[in-house]
């Protein structure tokens, strides 16, 4: 059975679709995972927090993705030892990944990782996101992906879980 453990970006506060939210849509998908395989979970932040405001927010998101930053993260790397596949889960962000998600992944050994994108969004799906992860990681593998609506996250939390579920037994994930 693969080691498994997912990593998550998620950012709560005024978002698309969903108002002001205590808890980001990938948030809750990280803990449905986490509740289902037991497995490790490492949050994925930024040091200084995007903007509460959804506006100001992709101003900033806009910006940094403009000019390819990487920013810090809040947390030390996880340990990964052993580690061969990664459930990713992150919102899609005009197509691609939150830029803090390539800092995390530009730390860690990604060369022969299974990586399992879930992507969190509000209409454009998985968008371009699992082909940006192949060609920023080609030596990684990256797995048939999910995508979940922040929508369906927020306010059915027994269909999610129940899409969740499913996508992880078709991967292999779980029983
Ligand atoms: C900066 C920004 C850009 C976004 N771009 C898209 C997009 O291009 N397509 C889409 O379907 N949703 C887009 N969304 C909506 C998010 O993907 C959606 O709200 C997601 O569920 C957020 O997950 P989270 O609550 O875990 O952060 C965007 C949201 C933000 C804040």
């Amino acid at each position: 059975m693969a080691k498994i453990m997912t990593a998550f970006f998620s950012r709560s506060g005024e978002n698309y679709m969903v108002g002001n939210v205590e808890k980001g849509s990938g948030n809750i998908a990280a803990d449905i995972i986490s509740s289902i395989l037991g497995a490790p979970s490492y949050r994925i932040e930024r040091k200084e927090d995007y903007p509460s405001d959804y506006n100001d927010c992709n101003k900033e998101a806009q910006r940094e993705r403009n000019e390819n930053e990487r920013p810090a993260l809040r947390s030390p790397l996880p340990d990964m030892t052993g580690v061969d596949a990664l459930i990713l889960v992150y919102p899609n962000w005009w197509g691609d990944l939150p830029m803090p998600v390539y800092t995390f992944l530009d730390g860690i050994d990604t060369d022969g990782l299974s990586i399992y994108p879930v992507c969190t969004h509000e209409g454009n799906g998985l968008g371009m996101t699992d082909r940006c992860i192949m060609q920023a990681y080609p030596s990684a593998k990256v797995m048939k992906g999910l995508a979940l609506r922040g929508t369906l996250l927020q306010n059915d939390r027994d269909k999610a879980e129940a899409a969740v579920r499913e996508y992880l037994s078709k991967s292999g994930l779980a029983g």
